[in-house]
């Protein structure tokens, strides 16, 4: 089945890790897809941040038709520790999940408190597996030679585990 890199971004660090995803699986003759999450209604930092802490689903623009992806990657920023709106909307907006493998990587600046045990808890509620969960820091992403090892450890997973 073909792979998935599902995507929240506000200031583009998670679009440029799913890109890399993308490139990973391409350079290994894998045409995977990147679906970008969006919120229906598009509100102001401070507003999107209190509804991360307060753990409010985003309604999406368009709920992802995943039934032709597997494994499914998700990048998603974390905010004050919590995990965004739209990464909520996203695994609330799912159908069950059953078969489905998940890897759910984030973006961010390193401090990722309870978020990634979070998102793969959300995520088994779902009835799907969990290849991982982790994250690579914004400074990590710039930084050249440290995002390649990343991605190709991620991909690795999802081919050996998917096979
Ligand atoms: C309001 C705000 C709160 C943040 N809180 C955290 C945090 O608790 N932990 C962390 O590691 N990064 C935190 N970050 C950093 C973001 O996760 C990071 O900048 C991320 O790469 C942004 O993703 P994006 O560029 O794809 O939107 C925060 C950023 C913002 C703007």
């Amino acid at each position: 089945m073909r792979p998935a890199i599902v995507y929240h971004s506000r200031q583009g660090h998670n679009k440029a890790l799913a890109m890399a995803l993308t490139e990973e699986f391409q350079g290994r003759g894998i045409d995977a897809a990147m679906i970008q999450i969006t919120a229906r209604r598009q509100i102001g930092m401070v507003r999107a941040l209190i509804r991360a802490i307060l753990g409010r689903p985003a309604r999406l623009e368009q709920k992802p038709n995943l039934v032709e992806y597997n494994p499914i990657v998700v990048c998603s920023p974390i905010w004050a520790g919590h995990l965004t709106p739209e990464f909520l909307g996203f695994v609330k907006s799912m159908d069950r999940a059953e078969g489905k493998k998940f890897y759910s990587l984030h973006c961010c600046f390193g401090d990722t408190a309870g978020t990634l045990g979070r998102a793969s808890e959300l995520l088994q509620q779902k009835g799907a597996e969990v290849l991982g969960a982790g994250y690579i820091t914004t400074s990590d992403l710039l930084e050249r030679g440290k995002l390649p090892p990343f991605v190709k450890g991620v991909v690795d997973v999802c081919i050996d585990r998917t096979a």
